[in-house]
């Protein structure tokens, strides 16, 4: 029997996904669904015990608008709107929607003004996150207003007779106040749902579709062992076993020892290969500064190393028999990677998002386009993949490259290398790599002057970046110890040879992005 679930109408807001990841740590089951798609089938879905409509960069008075269809009202579910989606419900029922002066984005205090069941066992004052120009001028006749900020403008309302509820706000970011207690109220009040879905449930269903997907056709993995491809390598080979076939390639931008590492962690457990094409990716990379121009070489790259192997498989084993790609695209990727919608700016173009040349003649696998990194976490420990590979920090997929401000050389890659190593040792050392999300070395296109033995140097600098996260799409600086710093320093400045001096990187995300380009 199919698991009750709740369905999220996508209008393009940057946090729909995180709509979805809050109502599956509820162990509520949710698809997320395009409001341009046509959602008739609906109404044949039995499992379907309720809607959530996400927020949108869209105005429900202009023009082409996305706006709410019928069909959705006549289903007879429950319905939450958020953000867009309250204004959606306001403008169908004959509310009024405007833009005003007052516009409301970041922390908002709100004031709960009667009785609803989703505020049920909430604070009656909140700090909450609204992101919105608009808002309800007039509400139609047959809801109540349940909240209003502190300028005033309506942040919630209900119609308890139509099951159908409405907040300004995002209740599904971290930063809003009992927002889970209010997505629990919605799920476990309005919509009656139970608790009762696992990430177990999502392995079994990936395993299900990849392997009805593949068939008895092979399927190669890049691997860069990182936690989210081998993550994803484990998945697909319970799945397809040995028609899985793995590839690591050293890009020359690993940290110490990685690429030995993952071999020895991999081989016996996993059908893994490795190349070693660090000499072309350093000579693609000589000169260039530019961030944007590096990950763009680096995928570039990657796609004709790959490209180059998957020729050579499909040699050996007939071209007919290798279809696919797998990656472990997490969702945070393809977020700040597309403008899908228009209103996720492109931010950094996260080079596994990038589309496969047509030659190859592959479709990608991305089992984890919908999750988030820790997530991630949870399923590979499910699936039993070793602690030392699931609790490494993450690693961009164009590696020590962003890390190295300006152009790239062996010899500044060899600096950060020991830095970098030297890092990690000291947090490993000081019990503090598992309190931290993120941490690593950043070499500064600088040189500043120091003395060491009574002669003046001029060498370069090492920033220390460390970062508290839950998803990577928000991050706080880690408050390490001066002692731990302290340590960190002398160990590099003392075993570097080349720097003199190390810097702590104390900037959140955003402003910042974690990492330094
Ligand atoms: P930012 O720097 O965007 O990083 O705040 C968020 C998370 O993404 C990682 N990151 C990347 N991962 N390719 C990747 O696979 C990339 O180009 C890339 N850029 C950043 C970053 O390390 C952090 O975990």
């Amino acid at each position: 029997m199919l698991a009750d679930k709740i369905v999220i109408i996508d209008f393009g807001s940057q946090y729909t996904k995180l709509i979805a990841r809050k109502v599956r740590e509820c162990r509520v089951y949710s698809e997320v669904v395009p409001c341009t798609d046509d959602l008739a089938y609906l109404k044949n879905d039995k499992s379907l015990k309720g809607i959530i409509l996400s927020g949108g960069p869209q105005s429900v008075y202009m023009k082409n608008s996305n706006l709410l269809a019928d069909l959705i009202l006549d289903l007879g579910l429950p319905i939450l709107g958020i953000c867009y989606g309250l204004q959606l419900l306001s403008h169908h029922f004959k509310g009024t929607v405007k833009g005003g002066k007052t516009r409301e984005f970041g922390k908002t205090n709100i004031k709960c003004s009667a009785q609803t069941l989703i505020f049920q066992g909430v604070s009656k004052k909140l700090s909450v996150w609204m992101s919105h120009h608009d808002h309800i001028k007039k509400l139609p006749g047959e809801f109540k207003i349940t909240s209003r900020s502190e300028n005033g403008l309506i942040s919630s309302f209900e119609s308890k007779t139509k099951k159908i509820y409405g907040v300004q706000f995002h209740p599904e970011v971290n930063h809003t106040q009992d927002g889970i207690k209010i997505i629990k109220n919605f799920l476990f009040k309005v919509c009656k749902l139970k608790n009762k879905w696992k990430m177990g449930s999502f392995i079994d269903e990936k395993v299900m579709e990849i392997r009805k997907l593949v068939g008895g056709k092979k399927a190669i993995c890049a691997m860069s062992g990182g936690v989210d491809s081998a993550v994803a390598a484990y998945l697909i080979n319970k799945a397809i076993g040995k028609n899985l076939i793995c590839v690591h390639i050293d890009n020359g931008l690993m940290r110490k020892n990685e690429s030995r590492e993952i071999v020895k962690y991999f081989s016996g457990k996993l059908n893994l290969k490795f190349i070693d094409a660090s000499g072309i990716f350093l000579k693609r990379l000589k000169g260039v500064v530019d961030p944007e121009t590096k990950r763009k070489i680096i995928g570039k790259t990657f796609i004709d190393v790959f490209q180059q192997f998957a020729k050579k498989q499909m040699g050996k084993e007939g071209r007919s028999r290798i279809k696919f790609l797998i990656q472990g695209t997490l969702y945070p990727d393809v977020i700040e990677s597309s403008s899908f919608h228009g209103p996720s700016e492109t931010i950094k173009t996260h080079h596994n998002v990038g589309g496969l040349p047509k030659s190859l003649h592959m479709k990608l696998i991305e089992p984890f386009r919908e999750l988030f990194k820790d997530e991630v976490r949870v399923i590979g420990k499910i699936l039993k993949v070793p602690e030392e590979i699931l609790g490494r920090h993450p690693f961009p997929g164009p590696g020590l490259a962003v890390r190295i401000l300006g152009d790239i050389t062996k010899e500044k890659l060899d600096i950060l290398r020991e830095a970098d190593y030297i890092y990690r040792e000291s947090l490993h050392k000081h019990k503090l790599y598992n309190k931290i999300w993120q941490a690593f070395c950043v070499l500064l296109p600088v040189s500043t002057v120091g003395v060491m033995g009574d002669i003046r140097t001029y060498e370069r600098v090492i920033a220390l970046r460390a970062v508290g996260s839950v998803d990577g799409m928000t991050a706080n600086w880690f408050h390490m110890p001066a002692t731990v710093l302290e340590d960190i320093s002398t160990g590099i400045t003392n075993n570097v040879k080349g720097v003199n001096r190390v810097v702590y990187d104390i900037s959140n995300k955003p402003p910042s992005t974690i990492e330094w380009e």
